[in-house]
């Protein structure tokens, strides 16, 4: 029997990847549980063990020691820390004015310029108030990025949650609450839109308190704070709250030390090639400096801020841009600087090796997996090819659509990655039949002309909704067409004429609906089905007939497969099939 090891919270949607499941099948077994749960929703060690034993699979599970992953411990200043900005996640529901609020903050204009008005991929920023420097990330609102938001979570010291003042606690509320719980990070509420006039301020305090979340009006000690981001209402006030958590968290790092810290972001941009941001949390990073993250390293040539600014340096709690890496490191890497270029080169064959063992082991997993669970062989596969602009937001695409499958159908990327579509991209996608997706990302004409000349389809989007829906769509087509009988008459013999091997002349009424060509005919004797035959002709009296109906003499040729005896009071169940395309 196999041991997998699983964390002590895990999402519907990674439970049924380790245990190599359609997602709805374990949602189903969930739900015959009690447990309502979707996708992205979290169910604890408990409860997935209950679930596997239900299934009958041949595993057992085995809790994951905490590792310092899940909740990120602050590193340990010395006597000599200075003072450092507090870093703020601004997390909330979906539409609810993070971006907007940043926006206030910072007088900028980013939710405009988004594409559906969906953050897509976390950002930093950091922003003076009152002379002091606060940071801020703008963590994603959509479900599918829930993975996203938790990290944001873990970088943070101050978690906004934000919730408009018309639409209150959503179920994403209650996820970022719970993940800033988790993460140990001070929690302030900015109840937002107050601006509007179906706002209802009141209404969330009590929906808060429901949160365990109790508001210092209501003898509480949990911060809100009212803002528009409209009218710019509220919003020093709530600076000036983060500032306060900060003076009594006493946040402190070291500055006289070699820099290290967190990736939250990495793409690919145009002329400048591999673009990270990350977040420095201890140490001051120079220019010079040999940068290591993930399985590559990058020298720092030209520091600067996320909005552009060359920098001299970067102490703990700054946001920087770091280009230069041969390959991107992931969302939620560290990095850390070492002495030289010999020294980057050794961390990396090491953080390699590493990978490769994990890699190696995980595919054997994998592959013991399979033999134990007996995945139906009509599984009909959808193959992809995934690109997207940063590893954020490829994670997010992918981990929506591993979820997207049935028992019947299933989306297999077959390769993903960070960047434009490439030449060997489409050779990829040509050889094994896939279709390319790309997200926020290009596809250049001689690239597209490959493309069209091997009959690759490459679909490009800007909102993952549309690319799921549509991938969806191409999983539906997969899906075998329901066939659906349609009764239309019945009829009870009342003679029978002739009998050949495969004819039969037979005469009754109809005795319910109507008999019309062409039809299939369910022959019944005795409650029971006898035989299946065709419709091959009706008669009325002497003359041909297309149709006859209830209350109706008749006669009636059958076409047969072998030979079926008929006697009187036999039944004759007439129906026509039609094909439906399914859904999802
Ligand atoms: P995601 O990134 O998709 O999760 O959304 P978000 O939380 O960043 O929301 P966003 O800032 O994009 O705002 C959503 C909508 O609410 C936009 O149409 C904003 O104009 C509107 N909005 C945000 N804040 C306010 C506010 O204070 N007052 C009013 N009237 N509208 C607001
Ligand atoms: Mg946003």
């Amino acid at each position: 029997m196999a041991t997998v090891q699983i964390d002590d919270m895990i999402t519907v949607g990674s439970l049924a990847e380790t245990l190599m499941i359609p997602v709805t099948k374990l949602i189903t077994e969930l739900m015959k549980n009690g447990v309502m749960a979707t996708v992205n929703e979290r169910i604890d060690f408990e409860t997935a063990q209950i679930i596997v034993q239900e299934l009958g699979l041949d595993m057992v599970l085995e809790r994951k020691a905490e590792t310092e992953d899940i909740v990120r411990k602050k590193p340990k200043a010395s006597d000599k820390a200075e003072s450092r900005a507090p870093v703020v996640a601004v997390m909330g529901h979906v539409d609810h004015g993070k971006t907007s609020l940043l926006d206030a903050i910072r007088n900028a204009e980013v939710a405009k310029k988004e594409a559906g008005g969906i953050t897509q991929h976390i950002s930093a920023y950091q922003i003076l108030h009152n002379k002091r420097k606060i940071t801020f990330l703008d963590t994603p609102g959509h479900e599918a990025f829930a993975a996203l938001r938790e990290h944001g979570a873990q970088l943070t010291d101050v978690a906004i949650i934000v919730i408009a003042a018309d639409d209150g606690i959503k179920p994403q509320t209650v996820e970022a609450i719970r993940f800033a719980k988790k993460a140990g990070v001070k929690i302030l509420v900015a109840i937002t839109k107050i601006d509007k006039e179906s706002a209802n301020v009141e209404k969330i305090k009590q929906q808060l308190s429901e949160q365990d979340l109790l508001v210092e009006d209501w003898g509480g000690d949990t911060i809100v704070q009212t803002v528009s981001s409209k009218t710019a209402q509220g919003i020093p006030e709530l600076l000036d709250m983060v500032l306060l958590i900060a003076d009594v968290e006493e946040l402190k790092a070291d500055t006289d030390t070699e820099a290290h810290g967190l990736v939250i972001e990495s793409h690919m941009e145009k002329g400048r090639g591999s673009v990270a941001v990350a977040l420095v949390e201890v140490g001051t990073l120079l220019p010079g400096d040999f940068v290591v993250a993930g399985t590559s390293y990058a020298k720092v040539r030209n520091l600067e801020s996320t909005t552009g600014q060359a920098l001299k340096k970067a102490g703990p709690s700054t946001p920087v841009i770091i280009t230069g890496f041969k390959e991107l490191p992931e969302f939620g890497d560290s990095f850390f600087v070492v002495k030289n270029e010999k020294e980057a080169r050794k961390q990396i064959q090491a953080a390699i090796s590493n990978a490769d063992s994990s890699r190696r082991s995980g595919k054997m997993n994998s592959s013991e997996l399979l033999r134990i669970i007996n995945r139906s062989n009509e599984l009909s596969e959808l193959l992809i090819l995934i690109k997207a602009d940063v590893q954020g937001s490829l994670t997010s695409v992918t981990d929506s659509l591993q979820t997207l499958g049935t028992d019947e159908v299933a989306v297999r990327i077959i390769s993903s990655g960070v960047g434009a579509i490439s030449e060997n991209d489409v050779h990829v996608a040509h050889t094994a039949g896939a279709i390319i997706y790309g997200f926020n990302t290009e596809l250049n004409s001689s690239i597209k002309h490959i493309a069209s000349r091997d009959k690759v389809s490459v679909r490009l989007f800007r909102v993952i909704y549309e690319l799921i829906d549509d991938v969806k769509k191409e999983l539906e087509a997969l899906l075998q067409p329901k066939i659906v009988e349609n009764e239309t008459g019945q009829l009870d013999v009342k003679g029978v004429f002739k009998t050949t091997k495969s004819e039969v002349i037979c005469g009754g009424q109809v005795t319910s609906g109507k008999i019309i060509m062409p039809a299939q005919v369910r022959i019944i004797r005795s409650g029971e089905v006898l035989a299946t035959a065709e419709l091959s002709g009706i008669k009325r009296g002497p003359q041909e007939a297309k149709e006859v109906f209830e209350g109706d003499m008749c006669g009636l040729s059958l076409k047969t497969e072998n030979k079926v005896q008929l006697f009187e009071n036999d039944k004759l169940i007439f129906f026509t099939t039609e094909t439906v395309s399914r859904t999802l």
